[in-house]
């Protein structure tokens, strides 16, 4: 599928990362060629600088990658409370030594054999998610599938109630919404009660696992947490409950969007939805080009401690760099015809999950479960069809698809 060319949608306005317009929000690559093409170095009002090709995003995070600690930018955006405590605790904003402390804890879930352990839970999750969408005329792909599968699973490997995912994903909103570039009173508002509930939600698990003997080998990351404070390892409580949420969160989020805009695309390249149908196997090279191609979480930031360097310029220590992952992915110095959809691209050296230290954790699991769901999704229903159009989130980061009608034919 082609995106627009730039000069059929572009603002005359310069670009403002702090008030996009609702064109951006529906297809933001316009915006991102033009800034490629014309402003690699893009500087924002707040003067930072948004780093849109794939060179100088592979050169950031790399050359970055243990610098993410932004307590000062965070307190002044969220002011004092739990939302700051959060965005200054988890290991996403933390750097080393605290950052490899705490991701070695929670590493063991995310290994090869951990998540191959998780397959026929995700199989029977999307085969039963199908079979009630069987006799269905018309659903909403976004609230009936993409969104269901993602908390069921995260919560199993939490070990908490699936009933509660529709809480969790809400709470998950809240606390990530104000990490976009402009952000209301109202939703840092928000985001400080949601942390607190959110805090309160996981310290009654914590609490019920820390009365209990200690696991051998933990069944689940809140046991495995537990385990890890009562063998004397350095981990306070708090440190404990955003680990949890921060997992949480990147748990279903992302993997949601995954499924809702590689569906759209698919839908839009017919003749690749039905050789998904036909021929499974082809979401080996496939989950790439939908992660490329979609690149669910699509900004992210770091800020310089000394002057850096990489192929686009250089920037000043004490920066606020905003890295543009999405327009990296469809940059043309980097990938042959990129808003080409191939299932079968190759080589593929997308950044759709980062790189350096903070690369992924889950990206094992997101990658099962949308392999799994996808090409069972297009064998069942190989008449699946868009009603109208569908209505994207309002979030820059973390790009979705708020409801996508559709029809099985
Ligand atoms: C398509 C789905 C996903 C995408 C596109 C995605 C993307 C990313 C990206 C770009 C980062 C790097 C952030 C940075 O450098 O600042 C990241 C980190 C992270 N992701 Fe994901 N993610 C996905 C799914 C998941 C899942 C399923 C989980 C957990 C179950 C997860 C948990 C995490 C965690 C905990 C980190 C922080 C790692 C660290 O700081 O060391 N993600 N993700």
């Amino acid at each position: 599928m082609k995106s627009a060319s730039s000069a059929s949608v572009l603002p005359d306005a310069p670009f403002d990362l702090f008030n996009l317009p609702d064109a951006y929000y529906d297809d933001p690559y316009p915006f991102f060629r033009a800034l490629r093409d014309n402003d690699p170095l893009h500087r924002n009002a707040d003067g930072s600088v948004l780093v849109t090709r794939y060179e100088d995003v592979k050169a950031v995070w790399r050359d970055l990658s243990g610098v993410v600690n932004r307590e000062d930018m965070y307190r002044q955006k969220f002011g004092e409370g739990p939302l700051l405590e959060h965005h200054t605790t988890t290991m996403l904003f933390r750097d080393p030594p605290d950052h490899d402390r705490l991701r070695d804890i929670v590493n063991p879930f995310f290994n090869q054999s951990s998540i191959e352990r998780l397959r026929s839970t995700v199989e029977d999750i999307v085969d039963r998610l199908l079979d009630e969408l069987e006799g269905r005329r018309e659903f909403d792909f976004i609230s009936d599938f993409a969104s269901r599968i993602p908390v069921q699973v995260i919560c199993d490997v939490f070990g908490v109630p699936r009933s509660d995912g529709p809480r969790i994903r809400d709470l998950g909103a809240q606390v990530l919404l104000p990490l976009n570039p402009a952000v209301t009173p109202e939703a840092i508002r928000a985001g400080h009660a949601a942390t607190a509930s959110f805090k309160e939600y996981l310290l009654a698990f914590v609490n019920q696992w820390r009365a209990r003997p200690i696991e051998e080998t933990p069944s689940n990351i809140i046991s495995a947490l537990v385990a890890s404070e009562q063998r004397g390892e350095t981990i306070t409580e708090d440190e404990m409950l955003h680990m949890c949420i921060v997992v949480l969160n990147g748990g279903h989020e992302t993997t949601t969007n995954l499924l809702g805009l590689s569906t759209l695309v698919l839908l839009h390249n017919r003749e690749q939805y039905d050789t998904l149908g036909k021929h499974p196997a082809v979401i080996g090279t496939g989950i790439e080009e939908c992660l490329r191609y979609s690149t669910p979480l699509q900004l992210q930031g770091r800020r310089t401690t000394r002057e850096i360097t990489i192929p686009g310029g250089t920037i000043a220590p004490n920066t606020e760099i905003i890295i543009a992952q999405a327009s990296a992915n469809r940059d043309e110095r980097a990938f042959a015809e990129p808003d080409r959809f191939d299932l079968t691209r190759r080589p593929n050296p997308h950044l759709a999950f980062g790189a350096g230290i903070h690369v992924c954790l889950g990206r094992p699991l997101a990658r099962l479960e949308a392999s799994i769901a996808l090409p069972r999704l297009a064998r069942r229903f190989p008449r699946l069809e868009l009603v109208g159009q569908p209505i994207f989130n309002r979030n820059a980061r973390f790009r979705g698809i708020q409801k996508m009608l559709v029809k099985l034919g």
